[in-house]
C-alpha cells in the first residue's frame, strides 16, 4: 500500500508535524512533499493521502492549500483513504479552532468516494466552535496546537501513526 503524506505550514508548524509523523511512519511513506511543490495530478499514485493542513485567516485553509485545492476539483479519488491533521490556536482562535479539516474534507469527499480514516477524539481540547467535528466527540483528523498545547504533540502524533497503521491493517 503506497502512501503520501503532504502538507502545507505557513510559519512552519505543520511542517514539523509533518517530520514527526514522517518519522513516525518512516520508510511506510513513499512520497512526502510541501503541497506548493506538487501537482494535483500527483495525488493520484497513492493509496493512502495523509494530508496535513493549519487553520488560518480565522477559519480559512492555510494559502497554499487555499490555491492547490481548485485544482483537485476533477480528480476521481474514489478507492483512496484519506487522514487528515493540522494546527490551530484554541485559545485565540476558539470558535474556528481547526475549521480547515471541515473546508478540507467538504471538499475531498465529493471527489469520488475516498474514505477518511484517522479520526480523532476531541477530549481534551478546550474551544468553543470547529467546523472540524466529525460528531461531537470527535475531530476529523489530528488537531495539533503548537500555540497552548506543544508538550502534547508527540504522544498525539505517536498514538495517531499507530491508530493509522491499525486501520490501515499495516499494524506490526
Ligand atoms: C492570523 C492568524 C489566523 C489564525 N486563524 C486560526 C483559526 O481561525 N483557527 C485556528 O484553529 N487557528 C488559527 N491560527 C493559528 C494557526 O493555525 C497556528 O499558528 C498554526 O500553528 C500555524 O501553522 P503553520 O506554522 O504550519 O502555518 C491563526 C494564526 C494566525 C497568525
Amino acid at each position: 500500500m503506497s502512501i503520501a503524506l503532504i502538507y502545507g505550514s505557513t510559519t512552519g508548524n505543520t511542517e514539523t508535524a509533518a517530520e514527526m509523523i514522517r518519522d513516525e511512519l518512516g520508510d511506510r511513506i513513499s512520497f512526502y512533499a510541501d503541497v506548493n511543490q506538487i501537482k494535483p495530478q500527483d495525488l493520484l499514485g497513492y493509496d493512502v493521502l495523509i494530508l496535513g493542513c493549519p487553520t488560518w485567516h480565522i477559519g480559512e485553509l492555510q494559502d497554499d492549500w487555499e490555491m492547490f485545492l481548485p485544482g483537485m476539483r476533477n480528480l476521481d479519488l474514489s478507492g483512496k483513504k484519506i487522514a487528515m491533521f493540522g494546527m490551530g490556536d484554541a485559545v485565540c482562535y476558539s470558535d474556528t479552532f481547526l475549521d480547515a479539516f471541515g473546508l478540507l474534507w467538504e471538499e475531498l469527499e465529493t471527489q469520488g468516494s475516498p474514505t477518511l480514516i484517522g479520526v480523532w477524539p476531541s477530549e481534551g481540547y478546550e474551544f468553543d466552535e470547529s467546523k472540524g467535528m466529525l460528531d461531537d466527540k470527535h475531530f476529523l483528523g489530528l488537531g495539533l496546537d503548537e500555540e497552548n498545547q506543544p508538550e502534547l504533540h508527540e504522544e498525539r502524533i505517536q498514538k495517531w501513526t499507530q491508530q493509522l497503521l491499525s486501520e490501515l491493517g499495516m499494524a506490526s
